[in-house]
């Protein structure tokens, strides 16, 4: 009897673990360098890549106006309020070169909470357990993280030398089980803005093939010295096999308020809203309203931003100069990151942890974006007001400098 009592409660504890597949999903790597951060008091943080100005007020003005309505409080549309589906429509033709509308291609917007779900929609929507998504490495690592989560594969194909994308390594690691090729321009981590004729050349390669091409575009307005951002949904003939994801984190200071959206063909648009009806019923309305009046104020507001932020690109770069043959810093023009090469053995963890340890300043490993062989880190600028940025980097290139030469 005993022995029943104790291989029972043994069966009752294998079967409240977590799922298997859950097991093998890397831990977000930001909450980690948080507690680090929060533990070292004066660390000047470089880690996550957020921004440091808030909505525009016509964001909170329209707050009033769902207040206003009692019927909001209802849920609404699984795919957006259509006032913001308007806004969001002209901002495509007209900023993106894409018509949802096209007669003969015809594309649908689902408003998301966030770039994040508009992933994990997509994802959902075009793969099976077991199928392939081409990932370009460094990886933006929620991705990863989606597609181990959705039971498929994520196969890696490396960029070159300065994070851009490899059109020839894509089309070999096409196989009869890749569903989709995954592409962020600007990028995260890396800061590499991608060229119109790579993304053309991916984008074809998807068409060829019968592969989505999944275009994350959340940073699009974050370019520097003349780089020019590119969305491949606007290619001619590109409407069935294209899905584009944004986001008003960045642009608009929006990160906690939660409100993305996705451009999918047609076809996809039934699959879709199935997710979405399932997890998020609809986007949360006060937000959509707060997004409405943001992007009423539209791209200028990030604009402006974005001139400041480039002066603080600069000091950044005259910082990291400093790092001498310590480091690689390959050029990156978009976004607000820059990906350093290390010279050194020592893991990026332990590296980053001495960092905030003995010189009160913070990055991420570079590991958590898949880069597993050799030392990288992720560094972000985007939070950074121009009075902390000398301070922050200057501790991080002599820091780096006296960990590496020691
Ligand atoms: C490439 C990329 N896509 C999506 C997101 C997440 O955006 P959101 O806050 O809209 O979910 C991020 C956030 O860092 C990102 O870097």
């Amino acid at each position: 009897m005993e022995n029943e009592g104790a291989s029972k409660s043994l069966l009752n504890c294998l079967m409240t673990q977590e799922s298997l597949r859950l097991r093998t999903v890397q831990s977000p790597i930001i909450p980690v360098v948080g507690e680090l951060i929060r533990n070292h008091p004066g660390v000047i943080s470089l880690g996550q890549g957020v921004v440091s100005y808030p909505p525009p007020r016509e964001a909170f003005d329209q707050i009033a106006e769902f207040l206003a309505n009692p019927e909001l409080h209802k849920y609404q549309a699984v795919y957006g309020v259509p006032q913001l589906l308007e806004l969001i429509e002209a901002k495509m033709r007209d900023e993106n070169g894409i018509d949802v509308k096209s007669a003969n291609q015809r594309r649908r917007v689902v408003v998301t909470a966030g770039g994040n779900m508009a992933f994990v929609n997509a994802l959902l929507a075009v793969a099976d357990a077991g199928d392939e998504i081409i990932l370009q490495t460094p990886y933006y690592f929620n991705h990863e993280m989606a597609i181990t989560m959705a039971d498929c594969r994520a196969v890696l194909t490396p960029t070159d030398e300065n994070y851009q994308l490899r059109p020839d390594l894509i089309a070999e690691a096409i196989t009869e089980k890749t569903r989709a090729v995954v592409t962020i321009s600007p990028n995260n981590p890396t800061g590499a803005v991608y060229s119109e004729s790579s993304l053309r050349e991916v984008n074809e390669i998807c068409r060829a093939r019968g592969v989505y091409h999944i275009h994350d575009e959340a940073y699009e307005y974050f370019t520097y010295g003349g780089a020019k951002h590119f969305s491949p949904g606007s290619i001619e003939g590109s409407g069935r096999h294209t899905i584009s994801l944004y986001s008003l984190s960045k642009a608009y200071g929006f990160a906690s308020w939660r409100i993305g959206w996705m451009v999918i063909p047609e076809h996809l648009f039934e699959a879709v809203n199935k997710i979405q009806d399932t997890i998020l019923i609809c986007p949360p309305v006060v937000s959509q309203f707060a997004a409405v009046g943001a992007m009423r104020v539209g791209a200028g507001y990030c604009r402006a931003q974005v001139e400041s932020l480039a002066s603080v690109r600069e000091m950044v770069m005259s910082e990291l100069a400093a790092l001498g043959d310590c480091a690689v810093v390959p050029p990156a023009y978009g976004a607000f990151y820059f990906f350093l090469r290390l010279d050194t053995e020592l893991k990026p963890l332990a590296l980053v942890e001495r960092l905030v340890k003995e010189h009160g300043v913070a990055a991420i490993p570079g590991d958590a974006f898949g880069m597993v062989n050799g030392s990288y880190l992720r560094v972000s600028y985007g939070a950074l007001r121009p009075e902390t940025v000398a301070e922050g980097v200057g501790r991080l290139a002599r820091g780096i400098r006296e960990i590496l030469r020691a």
